[in-house]
């Protein structure tokens, strides 16, 4: 076990990788942001204390037991008790900012009406520990984890409700801590919602719309991605829209909406493969962008999806055009696309067919040798600005997943960081992104969408042997603590 790799060790090893560094946290502008991130469900744990009641995310790891080896997120990093040392660690990183996300079934149980008085302590503790210690908090009001109650009584993101449930509950968090939060997302990858949630089942509710073989327990209509995508839409607007009338004037904050934007490159250069590669984009940019730049789906997705897809009314267009004052970013990698000539696409109906069949390539995949490593960053920058007016930003999830085996010493993650970290900086200085912060996912080995316990994204290792939960930084913590307090060294 590498764990006990003495700390000073892995300083020394930091500082080693760091001297192959060309920037340093000092080229970059005196307010742009650097942090790192989590969600409550994957680190927060205490998931039936103090009042906490039921969202669809226990639900679904219930029962989907073989995916996660019958973990849950029930006691996580248990970051509900150990915020305070979880905030050190903060400290000790170095990190400027903290993007976590608020539990709604925390905050009101029942997803709409009284609140928790211990969900609201919970939250105001960890927010005033955060500001105390000079870190700013950046919150999400939804990662995943609509209460269980609202799931119930009318199907969650399924039904317009949501918009009118969902905005009170935001009420409530402008109204208890905008006194000291400047930074709202409203939704987590609003896109990966639709499709996880509604298309393929891999996240919650667990519903799907693929009729090919595979057991559909739950949803089975390729409608609901779209239905669910399009309420998301009017519940994130209409919550811009109260803290614009209700609180900016007093509070001076900022409300975005978070999307998952890989980048996309044809898996040859024949037409075909081209133009799947433009529907992947805008399957995955432009269903969330366009709407909110323009005030429409892009046309390729209204033609794909026909009458499937809601129509943006013009009062619906008009809330939702505009509302936002940034962007969020969850990029991990470029994905390579290949047009689908098969029969196969004619039969399967999901967000996969309806972008015309294109396959998607991991990078690195076996079968075509291609990473193009960090520069599909670069890439999804440059469209934003070409296509989307260059829309302020926040590069909200950045990172890379291991096996969790208690290695300490990640330095495929820091070459990871170091390269990406580095793209970023080259299109703020070529001009190509309006991009305010940077937070890397994730602070903690948290309780992963995928695979729960089985893989890691943190910068701390968090022992699950250990009754304690303690945190062990990595190298990858060092290094970045080394680039924030500008150590890097330019050779
Ligand atoms: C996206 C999600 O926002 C987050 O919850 C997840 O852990 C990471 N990506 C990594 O899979």
């Amino acid at each position: 076990q590498l764990l006990l790799l003495p700390p000073i060790l892995l300083l020394f090893m930091a500082l080693m990788v760091s001297a192959l560094d060309n920037y340093t946290r000092a080229d970059f502008p005196a307010d742009f942001v650097f942090g790192a991130g989590t969600s409550a469900y994957q680190v927060e744990g205490a998931a039936f204390e103090d009042g906490r009641a039921p969202n669809i995310w226990d639900t679904f790891v219930r029962a989907n037991k073989d995916n996660y080896n019958g973990a849950t997120g029930d006691i996580a990093c248990d970051e509900y008790h150990k915020y305070k040392e979880d905030v050190q660690h903060m400290v000790d990183t170095g990190l400027e900012a903290y993007r976590f996300s608020i539990s709604w079934s925390r905050l009101i149980p029942s997803g709409s009406g009284p609140v928790n008085p211990k969900g609201l302590e919970y939250y105001n503790n960890l927010i005033d520990e955060l500001i105390m210690h000079g870190i700013q908090p950046h919150v999400t009001l939804y990662h995943m984890d609509t209460p269980q109650a609202l799931e119930d009584e009318y199907e969650g993101w399924l039904s317009r409700n949501m918009v009118k449930d969902f905005t009170a509950y935001a009420d409530v968090c402008f109204k208890e801590f905008g006194d000291r939060v400047l930074h709202w997302t409203t939704i987590n990858e609003a896109n990966s919602l639709a499709i996880g949630g509604y298309d393929n089942a891999l996240s919650p509710p667990g519903r799907c719309s693929l009729p090919f073989g595979l057991v559909c327990p739950k949803g089975n209509s390729s409608t609901e991605p779209y239905i669910a995508a399009h309420n998301l839409l009017l519940a994130h607007s209409s919550v811009v829209k109260l803290y614009n009338k209700k609180y900016k004037a007093t509070q001076h904050g900022f409300v975005g909406l978070n999307i998952y934007a890989p980048w996309f490159l044809p898996y040859t250069n024949t037409t075909e493969d081209l133009i799947a590669t433009q529907r992947a984009i805008e399957f995955y940019i432009g269903w969330f962008l366009h709407p909110l730049v323009f005030g429409d789906y892009p046309d390729i997705i209204k033609k794909n999806a026909g009458t499937r897809i809601p129509v943006l009314t013009p009062h619906e267009s008009k809330l939702v055009k505009g509302s936002f004052d940034f962007i969020g970013l969850n990029h991990y990698a470029t994905f390579y696309i290949k047009d689908d000539t098969s029969s196969l696409k004619m039969e399967i109906r999901d967000i996969n067919a309806d972008m015309g069949g294109s396959i998607m390539y991991e990078p690195g995949d076996s079968s075509q040798d291609q990473d193009n490593g960090s520069s599909g960053l670069y890439e999804v920058l440059e469209y934003l600005k070409k296509v989307y007016a260059n829309p302020p930003t926040y590069i909200h999830e950045n990172g890379q997943r291991t096996v969790r085996d208690g290695t300490l010493n990640d330095t495929e993650r820091v070459k990871y960081m170091h390269a990406y970290i580095g793209t970023l900086l080259d299109a703020l200085k070529n001009g190509v992104s309006n991009t305010k912060g940077y937070f890397f996912w994730s602070f903690l080995d948290g309780f992963e969408v995928l695979g729960g316990y089985e893989y890691a994204f943190g910068l701390l290792y968090v022992d699950l042997n250990d009754k304690q939960l303690t945190r062990y930084p990595k190298l990858s913590a060092h290094w970045y603590s080394n680039f924030l307090q500008g150590r890097s060294i330019r050779t």
